[in-house]
């Protein structure tokens, strides 16, 4: 008899050590220590037992239930103390929990993106690891362009491509313009925003990386008056009315003509001068029709590229552009 209440204990006791969870916890309580459990059974056996007998096997069985009944206890008390604890006012508001924000630039650029769609632009988007071929020889930007340089580009160690050259991370999004152009067949009318690298050294105004948004209009009669008129729409819309927008000649390898947009408000100036350059467009050079299969007797088109940094900045007020990037709270919870 003795043995078996040891036995019991002995089982009792290894099932209670693989206890995880209160209800397991509960349940292993119904089995030994409850009215009909197990170890009341053993004691009922006890009345079976020769009176002789009687002293020491009562108190083994004393013992065992003492000892199931502590061990319990203290199984029971470890689950409770890793309970969450209530404050002691429940009424107490809750602890503030901080709200984020869209961040400044994903702000202007979706602002942007939204005066475009109301002109009928579609979204379009290329990816940031580009080819040779997309990023520059089929934007008519030859081998020995100063751009293609090691020294403003950031090339990709992998194999090259017999076609499309080596890989390297885009360093505008004008690639977006070859992607959409040989998928597609004219009209086409697109924007595309995104991420552009190049090796600048980094100081206020430049980055190693930087966000453009490119646009690209091609159909039959596309001509200067369009390119003009969109642009002009956007900066007015985009800055408020009394926006004045300039067009001056420059050069890009992918458009024929090209210009710079500048931009002017009587009531803000930058750095000390009343123009600030906010744009590279221009009409799409005929080769690059040809470089994507399309041809240029028949269409016509314009292409623009605008910096989002520098519009976010022009309007905010902000005068360095390391604070985009930089994930200062005190800067970032201002807009
Ligand atoms: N890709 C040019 C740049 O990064 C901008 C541009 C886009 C110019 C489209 C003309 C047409 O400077």
């Amino acid at each position: 008899m003795i043995e078996a209440l040891q036995s019991l204990q002995k089982e009792a006791i290894s099932a209670l050590d693989q206890i995880s969870d209160a209800p397991a916890l509960e349940a292993w309580r119904i089995e030994y220590l409850s009215r009909s459990g197990k170890v009341p059974q053993a004691m009922e056996g006890m009345k079976s037992v020769p009176k002789e007998d009687k002293p020491a096997v009562g108190k083994a069985a004393n013992e065992l239930k003492k000892a199931l009944s502590s061990a319990f206890e203290a199984k029971k008390e470890g689950f409770e103390s890793a309970d969450i604890e209530l404050p002691e006012d429940p009424s107490l508001p809750g602890r503030p929990y901080p709200r984020g924000s869209i961040h400044v630039l994903q702000q202007t650029r979706d602002e942007m993106v939204s005066i475009f769609r109301r002109l009928g632009f579609a979204l379009a988007e290329g990816p940031e690891i580009e080819t040779e071929f997309t990023n520059f020889d089929a934007l008519n930007t030859p081998a020995d362009h100063p751009a293609r340089n090691e020294q403003d580009t950031f090339y990709l160690d992998l194999e090259d491509h017999p076609k499309e050259g080596r890989k390297l991370l885009r360093t505008h999004t004008s690639p977006v313009q070859i992607r959409t152009m040989l998928k597609q067949k004219p009209p086409i009318r697109i924007i595309a925003p995104g991420r552009c690298f190049r090796r600048d050294e980094v100081d206020a105004t430049h980055g190693m990386f930087f966000t453009q948004l490119e646009g690209l209009v091609v159909d039959r009669a596309i001509h200067l008056g369009h390119m003009k008129g969109t642009l002009e729409f956007f900066f007015r819309e985009f800055m408020g009315p009394g926006t004045e927008v300039r067009f001056r000649p420059h050069f890009f390898p992918f458009t024929e003509p090209s210009f710079e947009a500048d931009m002017s408000r009587s009531d803000m100036q930058i750095k000390g001068k009343k123009w600030t350059e906010i744009a590279g467009c221009g009409m799409v050079d005929p080769n690059v029709f040809s470089s994507v299969g399309i041809d240029p007797e028949e269409y016509t088109g314009f292409a623009f590229g605008i910096g989002v940094e520098r519009m976010a900045m022009i309007r905010h007020g902000i005068n360095d552009l390391r604070l985009f990037y930089e994930n200062d709270l005190r800067f970032l919870s201002q807009f």
